[in-house]
């Protein structure tokens, strides 16, 4: 099983540093994009790919980058998304800490086929050893030729720079993490104008998640026939699939693309701790649905998610078993979500800590027969198209998803006047 993402990472978590990388084919990539490749070419192979962003929404790279007007003067921008602050999703740091060489060479390979002249790093705040190896990773690139003025001989220049980010989830989002970027407070921006067209100060800018950048030099080196060979199903590649809860061995993986729920789960979790049993898990990270163990044999790539009721989302699976009160744990949700609500709109600034509230009495004792149905209103009011971006509506996933799958649990809060689990944690 092939593992390109991650097979160089170290074992004993230390970075790969340049030398290293270069000695495993680190760079061949972008010398071949520079010398045998037209800047077009190199965005018609990522599109014949089909890679699909791994960032969450799961939009054919190949196809944004088209989006970007090549004719216009001016600055275009890059950036690689690595704010990476969705609860239960962990996947970015280890490429970050482990390969940041490879991060980089896909990101000049990818502001070459865009013909991109400044690139960003969007670093979340709290990853510190992300950010020395960046900055490390960085320098080296500069120092060795593959940053800054004609790299490697050619026409084609580019500058990089690490930024870190305040610490918020919205920056995460493209449009408010543009805002950010810009010293802005990092709200959201109506769409369109898409940011391929008018980005980062109003100039042509693709935004890319880490592991989807990570894929660039990769395909450039194999060819797309490699990379749907990768995969178990249509859409192509490994990809970074974590799992964390009660399971015996919490983790990420790279595995192919559209294994199941249950082969995740079981060989590579570990199963269940304690003998519990599984009840459910968020299979994309916290703002997707809930699937249950009617659905242990879905395929995780972004059809088979979709198919089954929930997102693909980041890959990254959070795990509820049968001592964990579904009612606390989508309470705990659900107070994150209405903390890092951006304030912009009615909808999400009310309606999160509302719902929040709600929760917090059902799990207190309080909680009235009539307040389910003021869930199921908030769902709807909160989902999509009522509000600004997509925080409010992925803060519903679980919300939704739980009142369909977990419905006993909230009407047993309502009746026994408490919250039945005996470890809950208020
Ligand atoms: C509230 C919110 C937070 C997000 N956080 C991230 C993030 O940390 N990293 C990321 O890559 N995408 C995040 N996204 C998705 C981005 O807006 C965007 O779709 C993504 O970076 C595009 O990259 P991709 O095409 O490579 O998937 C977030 C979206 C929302 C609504
Ligand atoms: S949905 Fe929430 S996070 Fe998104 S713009 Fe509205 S208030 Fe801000």
């Amino acid at each position: 099983m092939e593992r390109p993402l991650t097979q160089h990472i170290p074992e004993n978590g230390a970075a790969l540093h340049l030398r290293e990388y270069e000695a495993v084919g680190g760079y061949t990539a972008l010398r071949k994009a520079l010398r045998d490749m037209e800047p077009a070419q190199v965005g018609a192979l990522v599109k014949d790919a089909n890679l699909k962003g791994r960032g969450g929404a799961g939009f054919a790279t190949g196809v944004k980058w088209s989006f970007v007007p090549m004719n216009v003067p001016g600055p275009k921008y890059l950036i690689a998304n690595a704010d990476e602050m969705e609860p239960g999703t962990f996947k970015d740091r280890w490429l970050l800490e482990g390969n940041p060489h490879q991060l980089l060479e896909g990101m000049i390979i990818a502001a070459y086929a865009i013909q991109a002249t400044d690139a960003f790093v969007f670093l979340r705040w709290a990853y510190k050893d992300a950010a020395r190896e960046m900055r490390r990773a960085i320098a080296d690139a500069y120092t060795a030729g593959y940053l800054g003025k004609n790299i490697l001989g050619s026409a084609f220049s580019l500058e990089m720079q690490l930024h870190t980010g305040v610490g918020r989830y919205m920056c995460g989002e493209e449009t408010a993490l543009l805002n950010s970027l810009e010293g802005k407070r990092a709200t959201p921006r109506a769409k369109p104008p898409f940011p391929q067209v008018s980005g980062l100060f109003g100039k042509p800018t693709i935004v890319n998640n880490v592991e989807t950048l990570s894929w660039i030099s990769h395909i450039v080196n194999n060819g797309e026939a490699w990379f749907k060979s990768l995969s178990y199903t249509a859409d192509g590649g490994t990809k970074i699939y974590g799992v964390s809860g009660r399971v015996n061995k919490p983790g990420a993986w790279e595995l192919p693309m559209g294994i199941t729920m249950r082969e995740l789960l079981e060989e590579h979790a570990g199963g269940m701790r304690n003998g519990y049993r599984f009840r459910g898990a968020l299979p994309g990270g916290a703002s997707t649905d809930f699937l249950t163990d009617a659905h242990l044999d879905v395929k995780m790539d972004f059809a088979g998610v979709a198919a089954a009721g929930s997102r693909l989302g980041t890959g990254t699976m959070v795990v509820l078993d049968d001592h964990t009160c579904p009612v606390g744990f989508v309470h705990n949700l659900e107070h994150f979500f209405a903390q890092e609500s951006c304030g912009f709109c009615t909808p999400c600034r009310e309606g999160l800590p509302w719902t929040e509230k709600i929760l917090w009495s059902l799990e207190n004792g309080t909680g009235e027969p009539a307040d389910l149905e003021l869930l199921e209103r908030h769902t709807k009011l909160l989902g999509p198209g009522n509000t600004f971006c997509a925080l409010a509506p992925g803060a519903m996933e679980p919300l939704q998803s739980a009142l369909k799958y977990f419905r006993e649990d909230f009407e047993q809060h309502i009746k026994e006047k408490k919250c039945p689990y005996a470890h809950h944690q208020h």
